[in-house]
């Protein structure tokens, strides 16, 4: 028998350039199938785990042309835009692109982020749990001031359309709830506020919940929970985010028994039977109330900083995962996972999530590492042959441990040895669980 032994050696694009580029272009440079990760645009990070391309992740033609002149094999989609924009349909409508799979979801799939009234609306279809709401726009102001009269407060106002994360109002006196309500659909955010979604509130304590799909079948990554907000203890402004963990402890096996029975299935399904073309990652945010999951928001993308704690912890080869998601096979692909606790701390700019300043050195990247921790670049650049700040989230300290004090406690450690003028991070990270 003659046996043909060939070498089918991948080059992958990855589109983004924040932390969670930074932990995918890290892990998928790590698989023995790859031959070369292009990050575009990437970061001081990801230029010492492939090569960084100056392409902006919404220009389509630039994208095109690198593609076609480099070889390359698939594209990975880091964030939301171009998926919002279209990236899959403009490789799938085009002869010369349509043989490149893009991970992930069609412009039509990614409406279950770019649209919340469409996920709203799609809950509903699909009996999937999740907060009782009703949607408005300038005609029908009146009737949410009604709406608003029969919930209870505190009242939570969502923009339609994606508002650069702060689309989300939760306001604690009707009356100002009604004031937002008038503003929101009167420009307050622009578009995305032209049909606002009002929603019950729900009290509980949330997770993100992360599968890969192939649009028939999926797997499940790790759970795991990011602290939004600048302060300690959950106070202050929300921002990207300012750490994260991974595991979970309350979403343990009956929780996801019923995340998967309850919503990650249906959610499938409903794609399927919608002939919505979705392929890439799905990003469920959950609250548990009561021991109920229940669905906060849908998003087309890996987290961040979730992506850095959730990527670490799969120990096998994730381009696996992609070439299933990519040719439709993911359920014979294996995924294992690390049992170990990643936790991530974020180191942000003094003054961020207002306004920060930029351009500040940072020192302490060049010293030994703990060898449990890997430091993920956010918003960092090269200047003069210097590392320096260059974003409101800077670096963000991933370090395991066999639970989640230990992982902390490395993390902290690590981020005590790195400095930069006016650095911040939460010292709190974990202390809800
Ligand atoms: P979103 O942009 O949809 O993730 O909303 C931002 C944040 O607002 C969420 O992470 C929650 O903390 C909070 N939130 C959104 N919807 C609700 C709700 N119905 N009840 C309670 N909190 C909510
Ligand atoms: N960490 C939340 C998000 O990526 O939207």
């Amino acid at each position: 028998m003659i046996k043909i032994i060939e070498k089918i050696t991948m080059n992958i694009l990855l589109l983004g350039s924040g932390g969670r580029e930074h932990a995918l272009a890290w892990k998928i440079a790590q698989s023995p199938k790859v031959d070369n990760v292009f990050i575009a645009p990437g970061n001081t990070g990801t230029m010492h785990t492939g090569t960084n391309v100056p392409i902006r992740v919404t220009d389509f033609s630039a994208i095109k042309d690198f593609v076609l002149a480099n070889n390359i094999h698939m594209v990975v989609v880091g964030p939301e835009d171009p998926l919002v924009n279209g990236i899959y349909d403009f490789f799938k409508n085009d002869s010369s692109l349509q043989d490149i799979p893009v991970i992930g979801p069609s412009k039509q799939g990614a409406r279950m982020e770019g649209s919340k009234d469409f996920a709203k609306a799609f809950m509903g279809r699909h009996q999937i749990p999740t907060a009782r709401y009703k949607s408005f726009t300038a005609d029908t102001v009146e009737e949410g001031y009604r709406f608003l009269e029969s919930l209870q407060a505190p009242y939570v106002l969502k923009a339609d359309g994606p508002a650069l994360g702060k689309g989300v109002l939760i306001i604690n006196t009707l009356e100002e709830a009604k004031k937002e309500l008038h503003g929101m659909l009167n420009g307050m955010f622009g578009d995305a506020g032209k049909t606002v979604v009002i929603e019950e509130f729900l009290d509980g304590i949330e997770c993100s919940v992360f599968v890969v799909t192939d649009g028939n079948d999926y797997k499940l990554l790790p759970v795991a929970k990011d602290y939004k907000r600048i302060g300690e203890s959950n106070t202050g402004l929300n921002t990207g985010g300012m750490g994260a963990v991974s595991p979970v402890p309350f979403a343990d096996d009956a929780f996801m028994q019923k995340v998967e029975e309850h919503i990650i299935r249906p959610t499938i399904e409903g794609l399927k039977a919608e002939n919505i073309d979705y392929k890439g990652f799905l990003f469920l945010g959950l609250i548990n109330v009561k021991g109920e999951p229940m669905v906060i928001e849908y998003n087309c993308r890996m987290g961040d900083p979730e992506t850095e704690v959730v990527i670490p912890r799969i120990q096998s080869d994730i381009v696996e995962l992609l070439e299933g998601i990519a040719q439709g096979n993911l359920k014979n692909r294996l995924l294992e996972i690390d049992e170990r606790t990643v936790a991530a701390v974020v180191l942000a700019s003094g003054g961020y999530p207002e306004t920060y300043e930029k351009g500040k050195e940072i020192k302490g990247l060049e010293d030994q590492l703990l060898p449990a921790t890997v430091v993920f670049h956010a918003g960092t650049k090269e200047s003069e042959g210097k590392v320096v700040t260059d974003g409101g989230r800077v670096l963000v300290v991933s370090s395991y441990g066999n639970n989640m004090k230990d992982a902390l406690t490395q993390s902290y450690k690590t981020a005590g040895t790195i400095h930069f003028e006016k650095m911040y991070f939460r010292t709190d990270i974990g202390f809800d669980l």
